[in-house]
């Protein structure tokens, strides 16, 4: 079969079994489909996984996000120093609070937030440090926690993409401060969508309660007040129960995962060489998410769009993880350019993730790697 005859391959794709989809059939059946025991069931099991701590969960990360830093009291005049090479979500929920982004650059290889670059810019205004882990390799957790501690500013950790990670043995969100998720359908594990917030103090986690739904308190008299204006982020128990299921089967999830990038680091053949991921080590405790490489561009004779065309029309979808926040229309108005951030920008110029979701076979890895390869050998400068 010539390869553009293959089936289609996505570069992410959820993995939802027989029994969730007749579990959702019961809740559905139930009679109770927004937030009600599904939501307190799979608060339960992410609690018991984040080492006992408090865990809220939410319509996306981007709700936990916002409600992190609403719960920390960040609004304007505040800064909240965060990586620009991640997801919209962080320099928008940092601007929707009405606070200050500030953007460092990260590691060309991890593309873990550069820790000397938050040490520099640690300010008076400075009231969070919010970056976001990488699939393959955590920001240094200890160097993190110690600075952001020794300054007395917050940290929201985006762990969007590394449910699984973990860190000295111990599984992210289970340490630290404030903690989110992703269950996003492109996520390690999803509830279609869904995110969560994990913190310690039962005070924040009460104002959590009514920051995810319109600010409400009960009154011991039945009645209800507002204090300070909520959102709208509860998530349904027809979501809960489904994220309570793909929780059970994270352990295969990852493996699998981390079986297809071992592939992928031993099937790789590409000439000229792209910069690749850090190479999984054993026993070093990531997870993969995403596989992502930077092209070799000033080699090619082709530019990215083109050689994701290429990948295309072999029916092997790509994405791009992710434009430099800095840059973006809402980046600039905070004065940032062009060359302010080098890294960023040369992985958001030159990035593509690759496929990668559990569903996928060995045979998938082989061809993506095949096609990569034929793309780049046929263009090379
Ligand atoms: C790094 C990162 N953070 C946060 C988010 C937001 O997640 P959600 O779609 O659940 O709001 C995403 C989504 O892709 C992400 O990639």
């Amino acid at each position: 079969m010539a390869v553009s005859e293959l089936p289609p391959l996505k570069f992410a794709s959820p993995v939802v079994d027989e029994a969730t989809i007749a579990a959702v059939g019961d809740v559905l059946r139930s009679g109770h489909i927004t937030s009600g025991p599904w939501v307190e069931a799979f608060e339960r099991e992410l609690a018991s996984f984040c080492g006992g701590r408090h865990v809220r969960v939410m319509t996306s990360a981007t709700a936990a996000v916002e409600v992190a830093l609403q719960v920390c009291g960040i609004g304007p005049g505040d800064e909240v120093i965060a990586c620009a090479q991640t997801f919209f979500t962080v320099s928008n929920m940092i601007v929707k609070v009405g606070a200050t982004p500030v953007f460092v650059d990260c590691d060309l290889v991890t593309r873990n937030i550069d820790l000397d670059a938050v040490e520099r810019r640690i300010g008076p205004r400075t009231r969070a440090i919010l970056p976001t882990h990488w699939p393959g390799s955590l920001v240094d957790m200890d160097r993190l926690h110690a600075l952001a501690k020794a300054r007395g500013v917050r940290v929201i950790e985006d762990a969007a993409l590394v449910i699984g990670s973990r860190w000295k043995g111990r599984n992210v969100g289970a340490i630290g401060d404030l903690v989110t998720f992703s269950f996003h359908p492109n996520k390690n594990i999803t509830s279609i969508e869904g995110g969560a917030l994990v913190l310690d103090s039962d005070d924040e986690a009460r104002r959590v309660d009514a920051l995810r739904f319109h600010g409400i308190l009960r009154l011991p008299d039945g009645t209800r007040d507002v204090e300070f204006p909520g959102g709208k982020f509860n998530l349904p128990d027809v979501n809960a129960r489904i994220g309570v299921a793909q929780l059970a089967r994270l352990p295969d999830f990852l493996a699998r995962r981390r079986a297809l990038v071992e592939r992928y680091f031993r099937k790789w053949r590409a000439d000229p060489a792209c910069v690749l991921p850090p190479a999984p080590e054993p026993d070093d405790g990531q997870s993969w998410n995403m596989f992502c490489v930077l092209l070799p561009l000033e080699r090619l004779t082709i530019d990215r769009t083109a050689f994701r065309a290429a990948l295309a029309a072999r029916g092997i979808a790509t994405g791009i993880s992710y434009e430099a926040l800095h840059l973006s229309t809402l980046g600039r108005r905070f004065g940032y350019h062009r060359g302010d951030l080098p890294n960023t920008e040369r992985i958001a110029d030159t990035t593509v993730t690759l496929p990668l979701h559990a569903a996928m076979t060995d045979a998938d890895v082989d061809r993506v790697c095949a096609a990569c390869a034929d793309v780049l050998a046929a263009h090379r400068r």
